[in-house]
C-alpha cells in the first residue's frame, strides 16, 4: 500500500488521484467540513498553534509526528489500514468468501446505515465538547482535548470517504446529512442517544472518553471484523487513534482520584468542596450516569438487527477470528441478563440475537479493568472506598430494563424507592453546579487546577510544563 500522500489537497493512502470522480466527490465535500469545523468545531483557540499528531504512516510502529499546527489547518485525510492478503468473509453465510471489496447489492441499504450510524457520532462528539477548551485544567489537558477533536474529525472523514466511494448518490446525500444533524438539537439531533447528552465540564468528558469512546472501540473492532473489506481497514486505522482517546479519558479520571485522595488525607474529611476537589461519591455518580448511557449504545439484549447483521457478515464480534467456534452460531446459546418478575435472572437465549449483549459483556469486563486501576489508586492511599460500575441494568434507556427501575447494585426496586435514592446515585443540580464552579482555566505552561493532579509525564516525551498550546 502506498504511504500517505500529504502533497495533494486531501492526503491519503488510496491513491485518490486515480479515481477522479471520488476525489471531486471528497473535494466538493472539504469546504463543508471545514465550515462545520468552524461553526460546530472546538470555540476559541482556532487560530493557536496546538502540539498535535498526525498520522504519517498506517502501521502500528511510529505512525506519528508531532508538531505545532492550527486546528483549521490540519491535514484530515483518508487512510486505511494495510491490506491482508487474501482476506475471507470469516463468520456468517457467506464465510469462507473472498472478502469484499465493493458493496454485495442485497447488502447496500443496511451496510450504508451501519457506516452512517458510526459516522454520526464522530463529528456528535466534537459538537458535544466545543465548549471545553475555555475551562481547561491545564495546557496539557487543552491539547489532548484537541488532539481527540481533530482525531473525531478524521473518523467523520474515514465514514464520509467510505460513503463516497461505494455508495454513489446516496452515499454523497448521507455525507451532507453527517454535517447537518447537531448534538442536542431538537430538530435535526445525532442518531444516538448518549451523543445528543451534554458535555458541560471536564469531569463529564473524561467519563465520556472512558465509557463512551470504549463503546466506539467495540463497535469500531466488530465492525474491522467486516467481510466488506473497506470497512474493515478504515476500522483497522481508526482503533489505532481511539486508544489515545481512551487513554486521555482513564488517565484523567486517575488524576482526578489521585487528587481528592490527597485532599482527603491532608484535611482528614471526605468532603472535599470546601478544598476545592472532587470526592468520590461524587465521581461515583457521574460514572453511574456515564456508563448507563453508554450501555444504551450497544442496543436492545435481544435483536434481529444484531443476527441480520452478523450472518449477513457485515459485523462481527469482538475478535472474531480468535475465537474457537463454528462462526455461523445457528445452533449456539448466550446468556441474557433479563428481567423477571422482580428479580434479574440469566437466561440461555439464542446466540445470534444475543449479540448486542455479548459485545456490551466484552466491553463491561474492558471497563471493569480500568476501574480496577483507579481503585487501585485509593487503596494505596489506604482509603476505605471503590468505585464501582453500576449493575447494566440500573438507569437503561433501550432494552429490556428500560421499564424498569433498578438499584446501582442491581436490585429491582419501586418507583417510590427510585424517587427516594436517585440523587445519592445519579449527578444532582449541586453537584453539576459544583463541578461547573471549578471548571475556571488555567492555561500557564506546567500549572494545574486544584481538583486535578499533574500527569506522570507529558505528551510524546515532552515535560509536562510544555507549552503544549501556544497562546501568545
Ligand atoms: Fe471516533
Ligand atoms: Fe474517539
Amino acid at each position: 500500500m502506498a504511504g500517505i500522500d500529504y502533497t495533494t489537497l486531501i492526503p491519503n493512502n488510496v491513491s485518490l488521484h486515480e479515481n477522479r470522480r471520488l476525489q471531486r466527490a471528497l473535494e466538493d465535500w472539504q469546504p463543508k467540513f471545514l465550515e462545520w469545523w468552524q461553526d460546530m468545531g472546538p470555540n476559541g483557540y482556532q487560530a493557536k498553534d496546538v502540539y498535535l499528531r498526525t498520522a504519517i504512516s498506517v502501521d502500528a510502529q511510529g505512525w506519528a509526528h508531532f508538531g505545532y499546527v492550527r486546528m483549521p489547518e490540519y491535514r484530515w485525510g483518508i487512510f486505511l489500514a494495510e491490506p491482508e492478503q487474501g482476506r475471507l468473509v470469516n463468520f456468517g453465510d457467506h464465510k469462507g468468501q473472498p472478502a469484499w471489496q465493493e458493496v454485495p447489492g442485497e447488502y447496500r441499504g443496511t451496510l450504508r446505515r451501519l457506516i452512517v450510524t458510526q459516522g454520526d457520532t464522530e463529528p456528535a462528539s466534537v459538537e458535544q465538547q466545543r465548549h471545553l477548551g475555555r475551562t481547561c485544567p491545564s495546557l496539557y489537558d487543552l491539547r489532548n482535548l484537541f488532539q481527540v477533536n481533530v482525531e473525531e474529525g478524521r473518523h467523520l472523514w474515514a465514514m464520509v470517504y467510505l460513503l463516497d466511494a461505494h455508495f454513489g448518490r446516496d452515499g454523497r446525500e448521507e455525507s451532507e446529512a453527517l454535517l447537518q444533524r447537531r448534538s442536542g438539537d431538537a430538530d435535526k439531533p445525532r442518531i444516538l442517544g448518549a451523543f445528543n447528552e451534554k458535555t458541560p465540564d471536564w469531569l463529564s468528558f473524561f467519563m465520556f472518553c472512558f465509557f463512551t469512546d470504549r463503546d466506539g472501540k467495540y463497535q469500531l473492532a466488530s465492525l474491522a471484523e467486516s467481510g466488506f473489506d473497506p470497512l474493515s481497514q478504515t476500522c483497522r486505522f481508526m482503533l489505532t487513534e481511539e486508544a489515545h482517546h481512551m487513554f486521555v479519558g482513564e488517565a484523567g479520571i486517575m488524576r482526578i482520584v489521585q487528587r481528592a485522595c490527597e485532599l482527603m488525607r491532608e484535611h482528614k474529611t471526605d468532603d472535599l468542596r470546601k478544598h476545592g476537589g472532587i470526592d468520590l461519591r461524587t465521581m461515583q455518580r457521574y460514572l453511574n450516569f456515564h456508563c448507563s448511557v453508554s450501555l444504551d449504545l450497544f442496543g436492545s439484549e435481544i435483536s434481529t438487527n444484531a443476527a441480520n447483521f452478523y450472518t449477513a457478515g457485515l459485523k462481527g464480534r469482538f475478535e472474531e477470528t480468535k475465537k474457537q467456534d463454528d462462526h455461523l452460531l445457528k445452533e449456539a446459546t448466550y446468556s441474557v441478563a433479563e428481567l423477571d418478575g422482580d428479580r434479574i435472572a440469566m437466561r440461555e437465549e439464542p446466540a445470534l440475537v444475543s449479540l448486542n449483549e455479548r459485545l456490551r459483556d466484552d466491553y463491561v469486563a474492558d471497563c471493569a479493568r480500568g476501574v480496577a486501576r483507579w481503585n487501585e489508586v485509593i487503596k494505596k492511599h489506604g482509603i476505605d472506598f471503590e468505585l464501582r460500575l453500576p449493575h447494566r441494568a440500573f438507569h437503561r434507556a433501550i432494552g429490556s430494563f428500560a421499564d424498569a427501575r433498578v438499584s446501582p447494585d442491581g436490585r429491582v426496586i419501586s418507583q417510590a424507592e427510585w424517587d427516594a435514592k436517585h440523587r445519592e446515585w445519579l449527578p444532582t443540580e449541586e453537584d453539576k453546579a459544583y463541578i461547573q464552579s471549578l471548571m475556571q482555566p488555567v492555561t500557564e505552561p506546567g500549572k494545574f487546577a486544584n481538583w486535578i493532579s499533574p500527569p506522570a509525564r507529558g505528551i510524546n516525551g515532552q515535560p509536562v510544563e510544555f507549552e503544549y498550546v501556544r497562546l501568545a
